[in-house]
């Protein structure tokens, strides 16, 4: 309410800005003067007026545009007092929310936002790490979406570079075709393993490794069948992933797509006289910024993942005319895009302004860290099977008759994964705790979902009345604290949606939902809903819907979906 009276004086007074009428609004002690009180007395000055006469004219002002909000408007000694309308406030506020795709905005029309997220590295398993890039990235893509940019969906595949080399060599020694087949990934990484094993022994493999991709580097057809073969065997899996997950990209142009656009990179650079040669190597330099020097080209002459990163902003912004393009992946990866983007910033483009590195931080278990290197790596497709598993076994005790058990237990055990990631700052580690992601009381998702499920089953009990074609609502019965905490927040969804995207930050979406959710219990609690007095039920049930619409849009922002019962 607070905002709603600044934005009133903000109408009238010029003079000051949004800020300093909310830090100079006071809420008085005694009733009798009002809920607010506005003091007049810093305008003295800049309207040249005694302030109880700039009091006067404002408040003649306000008064004459008759706010159904406001109650009464008095003007004394310099001061203006407010008395809210809390009947006519309940009827804005449920106008407002009631209003058809609440939240959503056209700021975006017309602009296009590329986000690089997920990316998983091929041969390689998808690990919680990757998880947390496909779940963020995920949920941008709805954050900006809904606010109408136009999203570029990518994933930059990790699948070029000189570990292919080594995969080859690797799969022509020990590798079998039929192991392969079977064993997918897993079995890729074992003879990963083992080429670092041997090749410890035997440095004459490191050699072949390289001539290989160079090979592939050169389009050789046998080098590049057994790269596509592992390719495809690993993106079978990953879409599994995805699947499970409900998450789709618009291109899968991964590093390798970029293969023949690299050395429009080196030559590029060279004609800004930015390439210096260091042992055989091409580099820009980056001492003058306190950076690392930027690698291109390594001495066999083959292209790096920055050179890679390079060509694929030069596509990217050629093809989708980018008005963003963002990177979603670890903290470890801060320098590598500080360096690409500064590069993009010396070859003259102003655009490099429009590049952000989104990093987030690691995930851990039961203190342990996770890494890649140390072996101990958890599955993501793992940890979502486990939930899903575990809902199911918490919902046969709770609810065994539920309808479509399975179902409902892949929607919470994977939205109990995604909102425990997305609940704190990107930054923030992700520290696994079963008890605490699976609790349907605690500041989870499936207590989110379950909030939803009982507003579903609101309108169950209320025959299913279409609420929605109800006309005529009387809101001024909605003046309970509950009630108007409850629609209050709701409110606040637009304004939530623009600062997440703003700040890159889903987390500010799940807070919210969990806020909407707390209260809208709260209400539940205090109010009853199917009562004698249609006038107080309708206007009640056009809540639950306001509340579950909401529940629902905003899970949706975080790409969990929601049971209706469960
Ligand atoms: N494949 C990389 C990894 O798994 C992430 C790629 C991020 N995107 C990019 N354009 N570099 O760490």
């Amino acid at each position: 309410m607070k905002d709603r009276i600044t934005e009133v004086l903000l109408q009238e007074i010029d003079a000051l800005t949004k800020e300093e009428i909310e830090g100079l609004l006071e809420v008085p002690k005694k009733a009798d003067m009002g809920d607010y009180a506005f003091p007049c007395f810093r305008l003295a000055k800049a309207y040249r007026k005694a302030p109880n006469l700039i009091s006067q004219e404002i408040t003649e002002k306000i008064k004459e545009k008759n706010y159904d909000f406001i109650e009464k408007i008095e003007n004394v000694g310099g001061y203006i007092n407010v008395f809210l309308d809390k009947e006519g406030y309940a009827k804005s506020l449920m106008e407002k929310i009631c209003q058809d795709n609440y939240g959503s905005s056209d700021i975006g029309k017309g602009k296009t936002v590329c986000i690089d997220y997920s990316s998983p590295n091929v041969a390689k398993n998808f690990h919680v790490g990757h998880l947390r890039t496909t779940i963020i990235g995920n949920s941008l893509y709805k954050i900006f979406d809904k606010l109408g940019y136009h999203v570029e969906r990518i994933n930059h595949l990790g699948d070029w570079g000189t570990q292919f080399g080594k995969l080859i060599v690797a799969y022509k020694k020990w590798g079998s075709k039929e192991e392969v087949e079977e064993k997918g990934i897993e079995e890729l990484m074992k003879i990963y393993v083992k080429f670092h094993e041997e090749a410890e022994k035997d440095p004459s493999l490191d050699d072949q490794a390289r001539e290989w991709f160079v090979k592939m580097e050169q389009g050789d057809e046998e080098a590049l069948s057994i790269w596509q073969w592992f390719k495809d065997i690993s993106l079978v899996e990953y879409k599994r992933i995805y699947k499970l997950l409900g998450i789709e990209f618009d291109h899968y142009t991964g590093e390798s797509f970029y293969r023949d656009k690299t050395q429009a990179v080196v030559d590029t650079l060279n004609e800004h006289h930015l390439l210096v040669e260091s042992d055989g190597a091409y580099i820009v330099p980056l001492d003058e910024y306190n950076m690392a020097p930027c690698l291109i080209t390594k001495k066999d002459g083959s292209s790096i993942y920055a050179t890679r990163d390079l060509a694929a902003l030069f596509y990217r912004k050629d093809t989708y005319h980018f008005d963003k393009c963002l990177y979603v992946t670890g903290l470890e990866q801060k320098l590598h895009f500080a360096q690409v983007f500064k590069v993009i910033e010396l070859l003259g483009y102003d655009w490099y302004k429009d590049l952000d590195h989104i990093p987030y931080g690691l995930v851990s278990m039961e203190g342990g860290k996770l890494s890649t290197r140390s072996g101990n790596v958890i599955y993501a497709e793992e940890i979502l099977h486990e939930s899903i598993s575990k809902i199911y076994e918490i919902i046969n005790e709770k609810n065994p008759d539920l309808p479509d058990k399975e179902k409902v237990s892949r929607i919470v055990g994977v939205g109990a994964i995604i909102f425990n990631d997305l609940y704190n700052q990107r930054i923030k580690d992700v520290i696994f705790n079963w008890d605490k992601i699976l609790n349907f009381d605690g500041e989870t998702g499936p207590y989110v979902q379950y909030t939803y499920a009982r507003c579903a089953s609101v309108f169950r009990k209320a025959g299913n009345v279409d609420i929605d074609s109800v006309k005529d609502i009387d809101y001024k019965v909605l003046t309970e604290e509950s009630t108007m905490a409850l629609i209050k927040d709701i409110e606040r969804f637009p304004a939530v949606i623009q600062d997440a995207a703003n700040k890159y930050e889903p987390f500010i979406i799940s807070r919210f939902v969990m806020s909407v959710a707390q209260h809208f219990n709260k209400f539940y609690h205090d109010c009853q809903i199917n009562v004698d007095d249609e006038n107080v039920k309708m206007a009640r049930l056009k809540v639950v819907r306001a509340a579950m619409n909401t529940l629902k849009d905003g899970l949706d922002l975080l790409g969990i979906s929601c049971p209706e019962q469960m």
